[in-house]
């Protein structure tokens, strides 16, 4: 008897259909992938599963019996968990706090020492190290992750939901994290985890369920498989190899940074180090690290959110150190933020008022401060069209944001962000998220802007999008760049020892 069964799930959204007779099974012991395109329908399938929607019609069977949860609580009340692709730790509270929180207790000083001890055990045992005494907002994004799985194995739970749990970690961190997974797996838990990345379900999952326009298409033995098979399935057709040959840089420069710092008002470690570095016309120039050493801060002090103490940032010859964010932007600098919720969308705006959030107030959209409700529309159906937006049913382009699944919403900024007006872009992790059609559309217009002799900063976690697409690539460790290296000759491994922190003469070229 499997562990989970869903049969049939049907769901729909005014009218639009998210889940149409999608059959799931996953046993004890078993790693389940769910695969799909953006806007296939998984993170909908598991809010059912968790009880966060109501199916309209199938049938879910947990450990043989039939059942119906309407709440989270009542599916963690019979055994499953779910870690959410955005966590909903409380950033103040410890680790411990956050782990107890919300479940009843008499006597609370007491409880407090059990907990402690008993999520020392958990950790132990499955090797998610944490400080309970810890508070949140000073744990890096790997260790949250790892708060949100022991605050599910507390609450007992037999089943575990990963909505997209490796987009936020480094390789390191997702190795680990897979040991992590290896380990629940030997103990009986059936975890299912939704990834984008092939290699990944190669790796660590048992079985895979693919997922396409809302139905299960295909499910697969992993063992019996291949990457290529899976694309297949999955989008209906292979991907095309990248091309290998590029453009050289040209020789102009177009951004230059000298000494930028960043200090503390109060003294300390400085954000951003003394930030030397050019990019040249037709560049694509590489940020890697460990994610938090500065990344953030240096995209944002190129764009103008964040000002820099010390040093002179210049672009085209011109210094940017008086110009403000938006000044920046009509200069042609344009930023894709890691914190698309944040920074970028409108949530409860429309597709089409987010696409052209940027320049309502200018030609072609606006003449006489009226906005030219046809060429808005016309620019917004051409977005969906080109990055292939998958919106709500028949709303289209006045489909609300907060309505779109995950990775259609970072589509809306891409296409926002990657215009053609554009002429230094800053990318920070943008794939995240996207499935493997969408990411190919955007590594492919990176690669289109460098072409054409415009600049890119790429900001990513994802080593191989580094090593694939820039032309040197700089590594950030505590607020410095710590080397730079020619793509040409650069390997994975030196990248990696720079990450850690290794300087280059400590490193020995053989
Ligand atoms: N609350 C909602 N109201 C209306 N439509 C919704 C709602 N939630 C999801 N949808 C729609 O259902 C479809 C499936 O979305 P879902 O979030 O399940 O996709 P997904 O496979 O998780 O995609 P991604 O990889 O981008 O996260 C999408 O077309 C989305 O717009
Ligand atoms: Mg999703």
């Amino acid at each position: 008897m499997p562990l989970l069964e869903m049969k049939h799930i049907t769901k729909a959204f005014s009218g639009v259909c998210a889940n149409e007779d999608v059959c799931l099974s996953v046993e004890q012991g078993e790693i389940h992938a769910l695969l799909g395109e953006n806007g296939a329908g998984k993170t909908t399938l598991m809010n059912i599963l968790f009880g966060i929607y109501q199916a309209d019609g199938g049938e879910i069977l947990y450990k043989g019996k039939s059942v119906r949860f309407h709440s989270p609580a009542d599916a963690i009340e019979h055994g499953i968990g779910m870690v959410h692709q955005h966590f909903s730790l409380v950033n103040k509270m410890t680790v411990l706090d956050n782990i107890i929180l919300g479940l009843s207790s008499s006597n609370a000083v007491l409880d407090r020492k059990t907990a402690g001890e008993e999520v020392k055990r958990l950790g132990e045992k499955y090797g998610l190290l944490v400080n309970p005494e810890d508070r949140i907002n000073g744990l890096s994004v790997g260790e949250q992750q790892r708060v949100e799985i022991l605050k599910a194995l507390y609450r007992n739970v037999n089943l575990l939901i990963l909505d997209e749990p490796t987009g936020v970690l480094t390789p390191q961190e997702t190795e680990r994290f897979f040991d992590v997974l290896k380990r629940l797996k030997e103990e009986g838990y059936g975890i299912i985890i939704i990834t984008h990345r092939l290699s990944e379900i190669m790796a660590i999952s048992d079985r895979v369920t693919i997922l396409r326009d809302g139905r299960s298409v295909k499910n697969l033995v992993t063992a019996d498989t291949t990457p290529e098979e899976l694309s297949a399935f999955m989008i209906g057709r292979p991907l095309s190899p990248k091309k290998e040959e590029r453009k050289e840089p040209l020789p102009q420069t177009a951004l230059e940074l000298k000494g930028v710092s960043i200090s503390k008002k109060h003294g300390g470690k400085k954000v951003l180090d003394s930030i030397s570095f050019t990019v040249k016309k037709g560049e694509i120039l590489g940020v890697a690290g460990v994610e938090g050493n500065g990344q953030k801060e240096l995209a944002e002090v190129i764009t103008g959110i964040r000002r820099h103490t010390e040093g002179s940032l210049s672009f085209d010859g011109e210094s940017l150190d008086r110009l403000c964010v938006r000044e920046r932007f009509n200069r042609g600098i344009s930023y894709v933020s890691d914190d698309r919720h944040r920074d970028s969308l409108v949530m409860d705006m429309t597709v089409m008022e987010n696409l052209i959030l940027r320049n309502y107030n200018r030609l072609p959209f606006s003449r006489n401060r009226l906005l030219d409700y046809k060429k808005a529309e016309k620019r917004a159906e051409e977005a969906l069209a080109e990055y292939g937006i998958k919106t709500s049913g028949k709303s289209g382009i006045k489909t609300l944001v907060r309505l779109m699944s995950g990775g259609n919403q970072q589509k809306v900024i891409l296409s926002r962000e990657i215009s053609e007006e554009a002429s230094l872009i800053v990318a920070s992790q943008p794939t995240r998220g996207l499935d493997m059609g969408a990411s190919e559309f955007v590594h492919n217009t990176l690669i289109r802007q460098k072409e054409q002799g415009k600049s890119v900063v790429l900001i990513s976690a994802d080593l191989d999008e580094i090593m694939s697409l820039s032309d040197r690539i700089a590594v950030m460790f505590e607020g410095r760049i710590i080397g730079i290296l020619n793509r040409k000759e650069a390997s994975v491994n030196e990248i990696g020892l720079y990450m850690g922190g290794v300087t280059g003469k400590e490193i020995s070229h053989e």
